[in-house]
């Protein structure tokens, strides 16, 4: 009954969004069929498929013998009984490089960041169809995508490989990004299960939370994700949980994933995030990238306890149960992949379309759209004559041209740490759409040089890139390298500066007040180019809103300070009941905090109105209907998003839907959005549910958390929800 709530929910947000892609047939009975299969298993294929290693050339492996293709991840089939081999591959913004060894094939998208920014789900899943088919090109069955992290921590380096800090909206588009992989016949997974907010000391961090919190946050954006795309698998992550590793915990693999949530696919560490063969009693499956735990301790200390221990003998024939049953409701078995040209049009139409619709602009004092007529533009900084910045680690792309530049870092220019340039050079973009400019660039070296040429320019468009990467954080949100000193200088020469940010997540700007306009792009991927210079020239009117608040100060997050950051000892604790559940939004709401920017704004060439909203609440259904105007002269797309700012006696801010709406000038569209139940509860720990307050709920309907346009409040019944 809950799920289809939820299912309603979601059309309805389909509906104001994007239609569903038709779902692939599902498979008859794969629980009957993976039980046949385990029951014919022999002693020693009972522990084959419960570990697998990390699939790049080394001195020991012997790939080519084995037909692996490299990947993150390989686990050999079993030919006898027709079982394929699992390989898998990071994905989160396209089929990864697999640490510099595999650089050609691949659609780079933007950053999952910028995907946030863009609300939509039709958009989520295009751009996630169009790497499951870039992978199965490659020969690869796998995705290690689905992140849903939510941004606890903005310094957090990884920040750009998840969906901003609001659990639905990340829970969401996470899941479609699972369905969308899993329609194309490739398994999907979702990572990294739980609460691993941060890179500094990512393994040995121990992580505080209350039941509470936890459920109603991060382990609430997990839930959504799996109950709207059904991954085959969930990947447990580095850091300890409320004492135990997250590989071994009982409470989150169990009890959440297992037991609450009736998870039937199957748990895989992260890659040296299993610390014991107990871990397989707490509920991990399949020991991944074998060779970084201290030991393979699912290889052959489990396959001694087969048969022996009767906790360990149910628990592998659960494991490969789990593991095979994923593989066949995925159609690993029916429909493998095949290696051949990836379609990169498809990818790159995607990734152009992302790329225009994620891209949020903050400020804009009427200089844009920028006229075509245009006599001199000064371009400056930000290696913006070569491409666009990406994000380092695991999850890097490199496109099928190859990176545009590939900078060394304390890495090699070929290893997981390098810093990447995305081909597309935003210099070329621009002059391309201002064929009568004279474009001049000027890599922002010296600020006294960039305001030289700004000043003799009749616009100057400053480009500032924020590298971040898997494996570490950044210090502070102001730009690194000087560029807020460039940027400053540029603007107090020529008050028509645009500032164009390529960043991994929020940042300071202390010299907002003194610019045109600011362009947040994220890291836009390989059409990142022509998307910024789009929206520049107006060619798109850009539609993205914040998934993240951007901070007016440290000062303003629950931990001025980072955690672990400057910390050699690895273990440190980290206290996430200092904000609880209140991430993000929340936090800036139950503390009266002002940001510099608030979650869900975005700027239009455009305006809109909403009006007339009527709520209607039954059991534990509440909806929100209101009218839609486009009020200036230019087509655009809105997200009006709603919020309940109280329930019963509890004050707090919580976003329960939204939609997307594009309009033509002066037109109109009603919406309506049901709020997902989840949102409107607290997790009752005594009870083990959820649970709805009874009273008066007060909703609101936003062009941002910050901005209210409607208000109206309606009552519903106490209620517990249904398991
Ligand atoms: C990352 C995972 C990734 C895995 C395999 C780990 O370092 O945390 O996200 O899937 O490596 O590359």
């Amino acid at each position: 009954m809950f799920k289809q709530i939820v299912l309603v929910w979601c059309a309805m947000v389909l509906a104001g969004a994007a239609k569903a892609e038709p779902v692939s047939s599902a498979v008859a009975d794969p629980d009957a069929r993976a039980a046949a299969l385990v029951r014919q298993m022999t002693p020693e294929e009972r522990n084959l498929l419960l570990h697998g290693f990390f699939s790049r050339p080394n001195p020991i492996n012997k790939l080519p013998q084995i037909g692996a293709p490299f990947a993150a991840g390989y686990t050999p089939g079993i030919a006898r009984l027709g079982i394929p081999q699992l390989a898998e591959t990071d994905a989160s913004l396209g089929v990864a490089w697999i640490n510099g060894k595999r650089a050609r094939n691949a659609t780079a998208l933007p950053s999952s960041m910028a995907l946030a920014s863009t609300w939509d789900l039709k958009i989520a899943y295009a751009g996630s169809a169009a790497i499951a088919q870039d992978a199965r090109a490659s020969g690869l069955n796998v995705l290690l995508a689905g992140g849903v992290n939510l941004t606890r921590e903005p310094r957090n380096g990884r920040n750009f490989e998840y969906l901003g800090e609001d659990p639905l909206l990340a829970g969401t588009l996470a899941g479609e990004t699972i369905r969308a992989i899993q329609d194309q016949h490739v398994m999907s997974t979702t990572k990294h299960y739980a609460l691993n907010a941060q890179e500094s000391q990512q393994s040995g961090i121990g992580v505080n939370i209350s039941e509470a919190a936890a459920r109603e946050s991060d382990l609430l954006a997990f839930e959504i994700a799996i109950d709207r795309g059904n991954p085959g698998a969930v990947m447990c992550a580095y850091n300890h949980f409320n004492g135990p590793f997250s590989c071994g915990s009982e409470f989150l693999l169990n009890k959440v994933l297992k037991q609450d949530w009736g998870y039937r696919g199957f748990v895989m560490s992260d890659w040296g995030a299993n610390h014991s063969t107990a871990d397989a009693l707490a509920g991990l499956d399949r020991e991944s990238g074998e060779e970084f735990d201290a030991q393979i301790f699912f290889g052959t200390p489990l396959a001694a306890l087969d048969g022996k221990d009767p906790a360990y003998t149910s628990r592998i024939t659960d494991m490969n149960q789990r593991i095979l049953r994923s593989m066949i409701a995925n159609h690993l078995f029916d429909d493998p992949p095949e290696i051949g040209m990836p379609d990169i049009a498809r990818g790159e139409a995607a990734a152009r379309t992302e790329a225009a619709a994620g891209a949020v602009l903050l400020r804009n004092n009427g200089i844009l759209p920028l006229l075509k007529t245009a006599k001199r533009i000064a371009v400056i900084g930000g290696y913006s004559n070569i491409g666009v910045m990406s994000g380092a680690g695991s999850s890097q792309v490199a496109p099928q041209s190859g990176p545009a530049l590939a900078i060394p870092t304390t890495y090699a220019a070929d290893e997981w740490q390098a810093k990447l340039l995305m081909p597309g050079a935003p210099v070329k973009a621009i002059a391309t759409r201002a064929p009568a400019a004279q474009v001049i660039f000027y890599d922002g070296a010296y600020p006294d040089l960039a305001a030289a040429r700004a000043r003799q320019a009749d616009i100057a468009i400053v480009f500032a890139t924020q590298w971040t990467s898997e494996g570490m954080d950044v210090p502070g949100l102001n730009l690194p390298a000087g560029q807020d000193a460039l940027i400053a200088a540029v603007a107090a020469a020529k008050p028509h500066t645009i500032v164009v940010l390529e960043t991994g997540g929020p940042v300071l700007m202390p010299w907002l007040d003194k610019t045109a306009a600011v362009l947040e792009a994220w890291y836009p991927g390989i059409k990142g180019a022509d998307a910024i210079a789009d929206i520049l020239f107006g060619d798109v009117n850009p539609s993205g809103r914040l998934p993240v608040t951007f901070p007016a100060s440290l000062d303003q997050l629950p931990r001025p300070s980072l955690d672990g950051l400057y910390d050699f000892d690895p273990r440190v604790a980290v206290n996430y009941d200092i904000e609880g559940s209140d991430v993000g939004y929340r936090w800036y709401a139950r503390k009266g905090l002002t940001p510099l920017f608030p979650f869900g704004f975005g700027l239009s060439y455009t305006g809109f109105r909403y009006d007339n909203l009527e709520l209607r609440s039954e059991g534990n259904s509440l909806t929100a209907s209101f009218t839609v105007t486009n009020t200036g002269n230019t087509q655009g797309r809105d997200i009006p998003q709603v919020y309940v700012t109280s329930r019963g006696n509890s004050k707090g801010q919580r976003l329960i839907g939204w939609a997307t709406v594009e309009l033509a000038p002066a037109a109109s569209t009603r919406v309506t959005v049901e709020a997902d139940p989840r949102l409107l509860s607290d997790w009752s720990t005594q009870r083990q549910r959820w649970s709805m307050p009874a009273g008066r709920y007060d909703v609101t309907v936003n062009s941002s958390a910050a901005s209210v346009s409607l208000a109206g409040s309606t009552g519903l019944e106490a209620r517990l929800l249904p398991p």
